[in-house]
């Protein structure tokens, strides 16, 4: 669908950046997705010239007609991934991992795909122009690469004009007052994915549908919601924004396996190569809601957690459901889950050697 040579970018700095000492106040103390840099990108695709127009350019709101094809039938797909500040400059965390799993998504949403070397350049042009605002400490620079349909016409097909953009947050923990562990609501009557249907792509239509069980979560005081398969009503697939892991007695870990109705996270595939090359038995397996209550209870189940990008580890308490809330362990984590969260941020963040080449250098930074 893209035959077009790659594009070069234009450079236009914004004329009115935010002031230094306000961007250190917005940084203090930035929550997640709240605050944004003063940068953008954008590239435009239309049929028959292909990727085209590559900007990194003042962060300004867009104008879109009106019938353009998003607003209608929800064809968009995104990404989430990290920079951080390390001792010797700048990183990204398997960003060609992202630009793979845009592909796919483009691909199962009928959107044209940008190539993976395109990906990335705009991820690095973003992070350089507005290197500033990538936090120190526990804090990164969360970025958005995201693909809409821009065409204004109504007819239910693929759109024949797309807009890809990158913008960029500074962002500390996702849960609120970095909790120790997190509880979840377990769906019952809602499902996030069914078989063939888009739960392997990261498409915004996968979270619209979500909302209203994420919505159940909170009003029961739960901060995520975890979705079971759309068939059965029984197998744990996974949450809301997250991937999840159990770990045993016996020390070893079981994440429910990618039947194409979960997204394949980096984070899980990280921590499955991690765990393996550290001896633990990890299996990608179903496991099904009424085990995970009798394991919960016999104590054979010692920890869960939730992954990604967002959460990076975080340990899972206590589930509520109409049918009866359960606690984990003593509802506070664990020493497993601990180990693998300092195990991959020192990894992420530059603090523990980069063993399985994951971690990528921003050039000039
Ligand atoms: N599952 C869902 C539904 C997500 O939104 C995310 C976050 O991106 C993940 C899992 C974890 O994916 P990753 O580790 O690639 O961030
Ligand atoms: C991410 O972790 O990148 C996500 O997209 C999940 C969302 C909860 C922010």
């Amino acid at each position: 669908m893209n035959a077009t040579p790659t594009p070069s970018f234009s450079r236009e700095p914004s004329a009115r950046p935010t002031a230094p000492d306000a961007r250190a106040a917005l940084l203090a103390n930035p929550g997640f997705g709240k605050v944004f840099t003063d940068h953008m990108v954008t590239i435009r695709w239309t049929e028959g010239t292909g990727w085209h127009d590559a900007r990194v350019r003042a962060r300004e709101p867009i104008a879109l007609d009106p019938a353009a094809a998003v607003l209608h039938y929800g064809q968009e797909i995104f990404e989430g991934l990290k920079a951080y500040r390390t001792g010797n400059g700048v990183s990204l965390f398997r960003p060609e991992q992202n630009a793979r799993r845009f592909a796919a998504s483009a691909d199962r949403l009928a959107i044209p795909t940008l190539p993976e070397n395109l990906f990335l350049q705009a991820i690095d042009e973003l992070v350089r122009i507005d290197a500033d605002w990538i936090p120190g400490g526990d804090g990164s620079l969360y970025l958005r690469p995201f693909t809409f349909a821009s065409e204004a016409f109504l007819g239910v097909r693929p759109s024949a004009e797309y807009l890809f953009m990158v913008i960029a947050c500074p962002v500390g923990a996702y849960f609120k007052g970095g909790k120790k562990a997190v509880s979840v609501w377990l769906s019952d009557d809602y499902t996030r994915a069914a078989p063939g249907g888009t739960g392997a792509a990261k498409c915004g239509g996968n979270y619209a549908a979500s909302l209203i069980a994420q919505a159940q979560a909170m009003k029961h005081g739960c901060d995520q919601v975890v979705f079971l398969d759309a068939a059965e009503h029984r197998w744990v697939e996974e949450l809301g924004g997250m991937n999840i892991f159990f770990v045993f007695d016996d020390g070893s870990l079981l994440t429910p396996p990618l039947g194409g109705s979960i997204l394949p996270g980096i984070t899980r595939d990280s921590i499955i190569t991690l765990a393996r090359r550290e001896g633990r038995t990890v299996r990608e397996e179903l496991y099904g809601i009424e085990q995970w209550r009798a394991d919960a209870a016999s104590g054979r189940l010692r920890e869960a957690f939730a992954c990604g990008t967002a959460a990076v580890v975080s340990p899972i308490g206590e589930i509520k459901s109409a049918h009866g809330d359960f606690v984990i362990g003593g509802g506070e984590g664990g020493p497993v889950t601990d180990a693998i969260k300092a195990r991959l941020v020192g990894i992420q963040r530059g603090e523990i050697a980069d063993t399985e080449g994951w971690v990528r250098k921003v050039a000039g930074l």
